[in-house]
């Protein structure tokens, strides 16, 4: 069983629980004083890299929508 469970959340967050370290850029860790914590994936948070909410109000769309467009688009195709 995994000691960290990584959620991504629809067109936010990446939501972290579990045991883990977080390091940062230059290898210094980043003190976590909660069960979970939620890093920013659309660039825009003024928390870096913790999420502030900020991808609510920047239209930030997660990848997945975009994969399931191009699944979709390539099965009307037909291609793979
Ligand atoms: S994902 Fe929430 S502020 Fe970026």
């Amino acid at each position: 069983m995994p000691d960290v469970k990584i959620t991504i959340r629809r067109n936010g967050s990446l939501h972290v629980e579990g045991l883990f370290t977080l390091i940062d850029s230059n290898g210094q860790e980043i003190p976590i004083n909660k069960p979970a914590i939620s890093l920013c994936r659309c660039g825009h948070s003024n928390n870096k890299p913790f999420c502030d909410g900020s991808h609510k109000t920047c239209g930030f769309q997660g990848a997945e929508a975009h994969i399931l467009a191009a699944e979709a688009a390539a099965a009307g195709s037909g291609a793979q």
